[in-house]
């Protein structure tokens, strides 16, 4: 993992620069009103003055917010891009952290609880010197399955539940300089009791608008200059909509485009070549039954 890893708890941080080699050729489809909507609440939480602090533990709104939804569909693509933007419109003073879950589950009797409680405590300490933290706890499920899951290790189990309570001591009283983001793409996994303790539960996984597919094409095609007309969009749209490919479905599929254009003489054909890809390259979607099956029956 990048980062500064900060300590043998498994707390990781990015820095600003480093967020910004992340997206820096990055641009999402199909999410701005969720993005939108996220900021405007994390911009609402980071500047709440007493008497709005005091609407959020009327109704106990912690800053924790879970983005759920199937692989490849921007999640944690829009962390960063939200990082970024409440770095540049709300507060300079907030940094990123992640945790490496490798790291921070340790076989040892109880250690793994400890770490992920050291984790919160550091990131408490940050916040009470006047700085606000992002907090990306990626791929949630690698800790959080559910209690039921037999095959569940002590260490992942102690951890979980260290979560939940230092889930439950969020609260924007004492912590709304702490965001705490989760992310999963196989939510029915992870422990409702997780799931839960998320103060907003947000579904990723945008089906594009004939406007926004258009748009998406038109930033695929520039780097290899094509230009398809509207019919052609067309047919290419019906194919993603039949296929129902995920917006990164789309990219990957463009990545080999980009390479045939490179190293094979296809530049007579693109289209004959982008509609073989549509209609026959990888979908997400295809693979999640077989995936939710596999995982299933462990
Ligand atoms: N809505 C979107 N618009 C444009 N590109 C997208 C979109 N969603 C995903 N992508 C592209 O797909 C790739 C994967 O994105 P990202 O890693 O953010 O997805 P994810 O949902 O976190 O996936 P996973 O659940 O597998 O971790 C990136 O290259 C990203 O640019
Ligand atoms: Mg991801």
């Amino acid at each position: 993992m990048n980062g500064i890893v900060q300590g043998s708890s498994g707390l990781v941080k990015l820095t600003h620069a480093e967020i910004k080699r992340k997206i820096a050729y990055q641009k999402l489809f199909g999410l701005d009103e969720l993005q939108k909507y996220l900021f405007r609440f994390c911009k609402t939480i980071l500047t709440a003055d007493d008497s709005i602090i005091s609407h959020f533990r009327l109704y106990d709104l912690a800053p924790s917010i879970l983005l759920y939804g199937p692989p490849n569909t921007g999640k944690t693509t829009l962390c960063y891009l939200l990082f970024d933007q409440i770095k540049q419109e709300v507060t300079n003073e907030i940094n990123f952290y992640t945790v490496d879950v490798g790291q921070m589950l340790d076989p040892a009797l109880g250690q793994s609880s400890r770490n992920l409680e050291q984790i919160f405590q550091e990131l408490k300490n940050i916040c009470s010197d006047g700085s606000s933290v992002f907090l990306l706890l990626d791929e949630l499920d690698a800790f959080c399955m559910s209690r039921s899951r037999a095959q569940e290790h002590d260490a992942v189990r102690r951890a979980m539940t260290t979560l939940m309570l230092e889930l439950d001591k969020l609260h924007p009283s004492t912590t709304s300089q702490l965001l705490v983001f989760g992310i999963t793409n196989v939510p029915n996994l992870v422990d409702t009791a997780v799931v839960r303790r998320f103060a907003l539960k947000q579904y990723v996984d945008a089906h594009l608008s004939w406007d926004d597919f258009k748009s998406y094409l038109d930033y695929l095609n520039k780097p290899i200059k094509y230009k398809p007309n509207e019919e052609e969009l067309q047919k290419l749209y019906d194919i993603y909509s039949n296929r129902s490919f995920t917006t990164g479905d789309i990219k990957a599929l463009y990545k080999i485009l980009f390479v045939d254009v490179m190293c094979a003489d296809i530049s007579g054909n693109l289209l004959d070549r982008l509609i073989e890809l549509f209609e026959k390259g990888f979908s997400t979607r295809d693979h999640l039954s077989i995936a939710s099956e596999e995982l299933s029956n462990d």
